[in-house]
Parts: C-alpha cells; sequence; structure tokens
C-alpha cells in the first residue's frame, strides 16, 4: 500500500483509520471495525497501517466464524472458546467483545487463552524460507511479540473470568482444563505449536466446533501450514481456506 502525505485521515490513531475507512465492517449485526479500534489501544497493539487493515479483514472472518458457532449453542451452555497465540490481547479482546455482544452480561467464563508471553520459540526446518539466495531462514517478527500476562488480563479486565495459560505449546496444553471446545484460534505462527495445538484440540472439539488457523496462507510463516495440513491428512479433515489466508476446519 502507498502511503500520501496528503491523506485526510492521518493523525487519527490508526485504528480509527481503519474503523472509518470500512464502514461496511458490521458482522453478523456486530460492528468488527468499532471493536478493533476499540482493543488496539487498550491491549497496546503496534500496528503498520498495511498490518490494520490485513488484521481487520482477519479479524472480520473469525468474528464471522465464532459468531456462527456461538449462536447455534444454547444460552445456559458456557461457551468454551481457546485461543492459542495471544500476545497482547488484540483478537482475544474482540473475540470476547463478539462473545459478549450476543450474551449480555458474560464476563469472560470458559475463554481460555495460552501464550508463552516469551515470543516464538525455536523454529524448525518447516518454518523456513529461501531468502532469494538459495539460503534458508526463519523469519520473525520486529517486536517478538513483547508481552506478559498482566498485559492481557488489564487489557481484558471488562472480562475477568477468562482463563490465561502461561507458557510453551505444547506442553502448556495440558494446562487447560478437560472439556469439549466450540471454537479455536490458532494464532501462532511456527509449525510445532500449530501442528500440535490442532491435534490436541481435534481430539477434543464438540459437535460443530469451529478451529481457525490464521496463518494457513502466510509466505512468511510456511509451517502453519504444513502443520496444519499434517494433522488434517492424518484426520483426513476437509477445511474451508479464505482470502485472508485463515483457513478452518468445522468439527462433525
Ligand atoms: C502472531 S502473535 C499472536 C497475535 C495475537 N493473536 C493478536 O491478535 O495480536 C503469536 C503469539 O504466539 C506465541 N507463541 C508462538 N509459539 C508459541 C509456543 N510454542 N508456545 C506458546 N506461545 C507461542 C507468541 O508468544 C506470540 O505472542
Amino acid at each position: 500500500m502507498v502511503e500520501t502525505s496528503n491523506d485526510p485521515l492521518d493523525g487519527l490513531p490508526r485504528a480509527e483509520q481503519a474503523a472509518i475507512q470500512l464502514p461496511e465492517s458490521l458482522v453478523d449485526g456486530f460492528d468488527v471495525g468499532r471493536a478493533f479500534a476499540a482493543s488496539v489501544q487498550p491491549t497496546g497493539t503496534t500496528l503498520s497501517r498495511e498490518q490494520v487493515f490485513k488484521r481487520l479483514l482477519k479479524i472480520g472472518q473469525l468474528v464471522k466464524l465464532l459468531r456462527g458457532r456461538i449462536r447455534h449453542l444454547g444460552v445456559d451452555l458456557t461457551p468454551m472458546i481457546a485461543e492459542t497465540g495471544v500476545w497482547r490481547g488484540l483478537s482475544a479482546r474482540v473475540i470476547a467483545l463478539a462473545v459478549a455482544d450476543v450474551r449480555p452480561g458474560w464476563t469472560g467464563a470458559g475463554l481460555h487463552l495460552v501464550d508463552s508471553f516469551e515470543g516464538l520459540g525455536a523454529p524448525s526446518t518447516e518454518d523456513t524460507v529461501d531468502d532469494g539466495t538459495g539460503e534458508r531462514r526463519a523469519f520473525s517478527h520486529a517486536t517478538n511479540f513483547e508481552s506478559s500476562p498482566d498485559v492481557v488480563r488489564s487489557a481484558l479486565s471488562d472480562f475477568p473470568e477468562t482463563s490465561i495459560h502461561t507458557g510453551w505449546i505444547p506442553e502448556i496444553l495440558a494446562d487447560l482444563p478437560d472439556r469439549k471446545w466450540d471454537f479455536v484460534h490458532l494464532d501462532t505462527d511456527h509449525y510445532i505449536p500449530v501442528r500440535d495445538s490442532l491435534a490436541y484440540f481435534l481430539d477434543r472439539m464438540a459437535p460443530g466446533g469451529v478451529i481457525v488457523n490464521d496463518d494457513y496462507g502466510s509466505n512468511f510463516f510456511p509451517g502453519a501450514r504444513i502443520g496444519w495440513d499434517e494433522v488434517r491428512a492424518r484426520h483426513g479433515l476437509a477445511h474451508e481456506v479464505f482470502e485472508t489466508g485463515q483457513a478452518a476446519i468445522t468439527v462433525d
């Protein structure tokens, strides 16, 4: 995207620009643009202008899948929702806002967030790409995902029943409650956490439950696609791939 100095929206906070430029960001009656704008600041998430739009489109797709699932649950059932790869809580906060919008008074019960809070782990061979010189190397993010459970707890302070699990995937998955899951968001970039999270949750999904992989189409993090496809092939499962690069499995 080309940035111009005379853009009339320059000077506004980035998330506000996104909300203003995407007035059609209503998803199932829920204003994703507003929720996104109301989540960037409390989480202290820094995004480039280009990332704002990419993230917003992905979050719109995520909310669509999430709401589709939540609406099918009886109102007396606690929605069981997990996210692996939380960083500062941006998508987690939008998820919480989108659930609370259909479940007035919901304060985070059943929402489980999993992260090392130490950034990405060591890359596997599957996480490397040809850097153009014939050498393979693994990409990292400039921020390396600096965060902490306290940052996320504070960003989700209006959802105090949210559970935060701090540690490395796969080991930390043993910390999760033994429940059937309705909706799972995988957003960990790397091969091992995507592969092992998918294998873990596939064995524990409620009928009709949905698992979304944020990074399936990423050119920079091929391991997220390789790990997902390996487990999917083992289970003989179809999936849907979206224009945003996300992929989703709906479990029968
Ligand atoms: C792309 S960020 C998540 C972005 C977040 N969902 C958001 O909306 O801003 C990836 C996160 O995955 C976490 N992560 C990556 N590999 C992990 C692993 N093996 N175990 C636990 N956390 C991991 C990193 O710490 C980082 O916070």
